[in-house]
């Protein structure tokens, strides 16, 4: 695998052997020296053009929990100010040394862009693309859900997967839509009608607009941020009605099996599409998706460096 570009790419027996390659890997974490000497030598270049904690931090971890070099770029304070492009700045990182580029863009297509324009010899990993896909948070969707519901080992066959709210503008949820089914979950998507993608139905899953109806029997429900960032028009009414309708309290996940689980890929608008309580309640297992980011990018990026001409 030289390049992470959508989780399209990946077929269930890649998928399952970067979870399973994740897992080993995990046991780094639970030691006094959080160190493998697997990627020394190596340099990851992350490439930051939009704002993010979890992703930009935890491949930063990842990397150095490797013991790969890390060179960090964000787009704030950087010479893109000064109209530098894409193609000049990721020549100017892999001059620097990087064999693999973490690049995230507000450009649906950036990350693919990179890879296949011949500008660079680098791996590209995509830490998600404008609205289009986040390959490496739907494997740690993944690798959360097999770890609670199935004994961390497999696929994900039979698991009924609910994803709820802003699908629209989601690269989240388009790359758990085909990394979920790939692995063999069913998946129901649940939308106001404004935040449903056009062509949805030509997707790998369910649509419902009813919550209530579609959590009877979820094995996990994936609660959405609502991106008002990226919305230039009125999707719903108000805050108040869209949480009445398609938020996730504790009266609604009451309504889930008692094994059910609650994931979301952060940032959380707390009150909007979930309640404090049940974030912070016992089936909500957002902290667990955020440590195990860290694993699965060391997966990730191991599998992409170990795929290089040369590599150790
Ligand atoms: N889930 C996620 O991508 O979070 P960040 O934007 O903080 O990286």
């Amino acid at each position: 695998m030289k390049h992470l570009l959508s989780a399209s790419d990946l077929t269930r027996d890649d998928a399952v052997s970067l979870l399973d390659t994740a897992a080993e890997l995990a046991s780094v974490t639970d030691r006094a020296v959080k160190k493998l000497p697997t990627l020394r030598g190596r340099t990851v270049a992350n490439l930051f053009f939009e704002d993010s904690t979890r992703t930009r931090l935890s491949f930063e971890a990842a990397a150095k929990r490797l013991s790969a070099d890390v060179i960090t770029f964000t787009a704030k304070g950087s010479s893109v100010s000064k109209g530098e492009t894409l193609k000049d700045t990721a020549l100017t990182l892999e001059a620097m040394g990087a064999q693999v580029i973490v690049l995230r863009h507000h450009a649906s297509g950036a990350a693919q862009r990179l890879a296949q324009s011949g500008w660079i010899e680098a791996s590209v990993i995509n830490a998600g693309d404008g609205t289009h896909e986040h390959p490496t948070q739907a494997l740690l969707d993944a690798y959360t859900l097999r770890q609670h519901l199935r004994e961390g080992a497999g696929d994900l066959e039979g698991l009924s997967v609910v994803i709820v709210g802003d699908i629209l503008h989601s690269r989240v949820a388009r790359s758990n839509v085909a990394l979920l089914t790939t692995l063999g979950a069913r998946v129901t998507l649940v939308a106001p009608p404004t935040l449903v993608p056009v062509g949805v139905q030509t997707w790998p899953c369910e649509v419902s607009f009813d919550l209530d109806e579609a959590l009877v029997g979820a094995d996990a429900v994936m609660m959405l941020r609502v991106q008002t960032e990226r919305m230039t028009a009125a999707y719903f009414p108000s805050v108040h009605e869209y949480s009445r309708r398609y938020g996730l309290d504790s009266a609604r996940a009451a309504r889930m099996p008692d094994h059910a689980v609650v994931l979301h890929p952060g940032p959380m608008n707390r009150g909007m599409e979930i309640t404090a309580e049940v974030a912070d309640g016992p089936r909500a297992l957002i902290v667990d998706q955020v440590a195990n980011g860290v694993s699965v990018r060391m997966a990730v990026l191991y599998h992409v460096l170990s795929s290089q001409e040369g590599a150790p």
